[in-house]
């Protein structure tokens, strides 16, 4: 692994910790998030052996509580939950995310609005004052198939952002949701208002939902280099 990778899976592995021990208890209903920082939360989930109801936001969060050994349940049998924990792509000044570089952001917003609160894990890259420092691929936007051509006009036309529809790695064809839904990534300069910015693209036809978080996340856990954990809320 190279010195950086390793240096932000350490930072990731810290700040997922911190918050576990902090915001976790036995008998708590936890959402959880999904990307490659949530991985070491479930990995201390499991560690400190208590028991928890776990609602899942994507097939790999699926995968990660069914391989840990933890009780999984789903909104419908479990629709209130006491926490989630999730990683973001960029966390602002005000707390408020990026999310959806792994293309969940659907069920991660639905899991998070079903919990009494939403609490971020995170490397220091992630850590910024406004978006557009850090997370440079734009606001991931999920979208219906069928009506991805004049979103992607009305994103450009309305907003002046750069959409690019999501491709697989291989290029064989578009990024699909757990939802069977592709994904945009509308490319920004800046964002003077995200919340007006979130509110106008959810109503362009089409839009399932943004990767905007605007006033969700109560607080946020960035591992640093130096092995100590910033904390903001
Ligand atoms: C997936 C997400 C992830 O939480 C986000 O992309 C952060 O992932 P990672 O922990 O791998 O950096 O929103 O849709």
């Amino acid at each position: 692994m190279s010195d950086i990778k390793e240096t932000l899976e350490k930072a990731k592995k810290l700040a997922s910790y911190k918050a576990v021990d902090d915001n976790v208890r036995a008998g708590m209903k936890v959402g959880i998030g999904s990307g490659s920082t949530i991985k070491y939360a479930v990995d201390r989930i499991k560690e400190l052996g208590i028991p928890l109801t776990c609602v899942p936001t994507s097939f790999q969060s699926t995968q990660l509580i069914i391989a840990a050994g933890l009780e999984l349940s789903d909104l419908s049998r479990t629709p209130e939950l006491d926490v989630t924990i999730d990683g973001a792509d960029e966390v602002d000044a005000q707390l408020n995310l990026i999310k959806g570089g792994g293309a969940c952001q659907l069920q991660e917003k639905i899991v998070a609005a079903s919990s009494k609160k939403l609490i971020i894990v995170a490397d220091f890259s992630k850590d910024s004052s406004q978006f557009g420092d850090n997370w440079k691929k734009g606001i991931p936007i999920e979208v219906v198939p069928m009506a991805y051509v004049p979103v992607m006009i009305k994103l450009e036309r309305s907003f002046g952002l750069k959409p690019v529809l999501r491709m697989a790695v291989n290029k064989a064809g578009p990024v699909v949701t757990d939802n069977a839904n592709f994904v945009i990534d509308a490319q920004f300069t800046s964002i003077d208002n995200p919340a007006d910015l979130a509110t106008k693209i959810k109503m362009i036809p089409g839009v399932v939902e943004t990767g905007l978080f605007i006033n969700m996340a109560e607080k946020a856990y960035f591992g640093q280099k130096d092995g100590t954990v910033k904390e903001r809320s």
